[in-house]
């Protein structure tokens, strides 16, 4: 999984994220570029089309009314996330799951690792990234990127 969030996991606002830290999306951007992306419908609508993976898999109860935001790219309408990581894995390619709230949630407790940045300051929202339980977690990488600070997780087996 890959986010963006404040300390108190707030990751999104309304139709985005309540900072606006360039640096740190072009991370994202970077990171996922050319790998499979699966994400919820509203988030896929919100980021789709700034997006540099190869493909993202889309999650919707309504998979025939999906309209891709990208045209460079071969994105797919889903109806779950299991259908999403099945298919997925059929691509020889890192997945990344990215959103949103509500598919963070439900993806948390498949994930074998996480990519998080934190954004420092009091930050206000309506969407949370799941709760975090510290000892399912071996983090391998903490560092302090200035306007973020970026940790990497791997699930502890
Ligand atoms: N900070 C970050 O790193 C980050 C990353 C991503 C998003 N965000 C933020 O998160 C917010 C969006 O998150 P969200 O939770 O509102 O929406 P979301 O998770 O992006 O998408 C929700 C949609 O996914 C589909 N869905 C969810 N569960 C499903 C299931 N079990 N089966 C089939 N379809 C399912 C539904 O689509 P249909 O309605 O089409 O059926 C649902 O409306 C925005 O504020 C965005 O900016 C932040």
């Amino acid at each position: 999984m890959i986010s963006a969030m404040s300390a108190d996991r707030v990751i999104g606002s309304g139709e985005g994220m309540p900072w606006d830290v360039p640096e740190e999306y072009q991370h994202f951007l970077d990171t996922t570029r050319d790998a499979t992306l699966i994400l919820g419908r509203r988030s896929y609508e919100i980021f789709g089309p700034t997006l540099t993976s190869a493909r993202c898999f889309v999650i919707t109860r309504q998979p025939d009314q999906l309209t891709p935001s990208r045209t460079t790219a071969d994105d797919i309408a889903v109806a779950s996330l299991q259908e999403a990581i099945e298919r997925a894995r059929a691509f020889d390619r890192h997945i990344y799951v990215a959103g949103g709230g509500q598919i963070y949630r439900q993806a948390i407790s498949a994930a074998d690792g996480m990519l998080l940045s934190v954004i420092p300051g009091d930050w206000t929202g309506e969407t949370y990234f799941p709760p975090i339980v510290a000892e399912d977690w071996r983090v391998l990488l903490n560092e302090d990127r200035g306007s973020y600070q970026l940790t990497q997780y791997e699930r502890r087996r």
